[in-house]
């Protein structure tokens, strides 16, 4: 059965963001959003940076508040933006999920099938992309583990690094626009510094030329993801510090104020530090100014 996306046209899609991104050597900004706040921050950021930018959410996300509803959110602000705006899922955690979010008209699709073995990914992520592709629908998988935990999805202490021989054949049979690399980084806190493999990194892209994508970026030193960049990651993840950010916020203006009962308040505060938080990421992977006219 082909799957029809609805017409989403004020968003984007990956597609191109990232082979401009790869072109210009540069990386573009991929942050998690939970609420109406953050999604108004990272939009903010962007179009004072003018910059292109990805927003995404998690299954855990969606969970919490419908795919259809995050979905709106995203484009009624992206339609007001100047910017070029992806709207993606991130770890889609079964084809039906992917499915979901495709007909809700997420411009840019994640399958994480990094939890089965090397076929049973190469199978899962394979269908999600002949479903997408009819709908010019990008798609991004996973190959190796980035481990972590991110809301519901447990990655565990065991991270496989990519094999960069098998991220080859993964992306000749998959067809996948994307590939998300195991290298050192996951998901969640760092207990020490992290310890990239980036020459690892480096044979990965020797051997496969569709765009590079780092997960797991919160708490990984500026230094360190920009040489991921000049290696050749061109979307880079960031969730965790995005809560950090709006936490702080938030925080701040109980610490002053405990008697606070506007939600516009304390939820507003959240914001302003969740959009300085963006475009200080933004400066530094180097995708400032690098906006485009959305694509007709
Ligand atoms: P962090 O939470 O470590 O920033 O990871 C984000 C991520 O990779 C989302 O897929």
């Amino acid at each position: 059965m082909r799957e029809t996306a609805e017409k989403n046209m004020p968003l984007t899609t990956t597609k191109e963001l990232l082979k401009n991104a790869q072109e210009g050597r540069y990386a573009v900004g991929a942050f998690n959003v939970e609420n109406m706040e953050m999604v108004q921050a990272v939009i903010a950021a962007a179009e004072e940076m003018n910059a292109p930018v990805i927003m995404q959410t998690t299954p855990g996300t969606l969970k919490y508040a419908d795919t259809d509803l995050f979905f709106a959110n995203a484009q009624a602000m992206a339609k007001k933006a100047k910017i070029p705006v992806a709207m993606h899922l991130d770890h889609g955690s079964s084809f039906d999920l992917a499915m979901k979010a495709l007909r809700s008209g997420y411009t840019s699709i994640m399958i994480d099938g990094s939890h089965e073995n090397f076929e049973g990914n190469i199978e899962v992520s394979k269908k999600v992309v002949e479903a997408c592709r009819p709908n010019g629908v990008p798609v991004e998988a996973e190959l190796g583990k980035v481990g972590g935990k991110e809301d519901d999805l447990d990655g565990g202490d065991e991270n496989p690094y990519t094999d960069p021989e098998d991220a080859k054949v993964f992306v000749e049979r998959t067809g996948i626009d994307s590939l998300a690399v195991a290298i050192g980084t996951a998901h969640g806190f760092y207990k020490g510094e992290p310890k990239v493999d980036v020459e690892r990194l480096s044979e990965i892209k020797k051997v496969v030329d569709i765009p590079l994508v780092l997960h797991g970026t919160s708490g990984v030193p500026d230094e360190v993801v920009m040489e991921c960049v000049r290696r050749g990651i061109c979307k880079v993840n960031y969730a965790t510090d995005l809560r950090v950010a709006f936490t702080k916020g938030v925080r701040r203006v109980f610490d002053e104020n405990p008697d606070t009962i506007d939600p516009k308040k304390y939820s507003g505060a959240g914001r302003d530090e969740v959009k300085s938080y963006v475009k200080q990421k933004i400066r530094m992977l180097g995708s400032e100014g690098k906006a485009r006219p959305a694509l007709a």
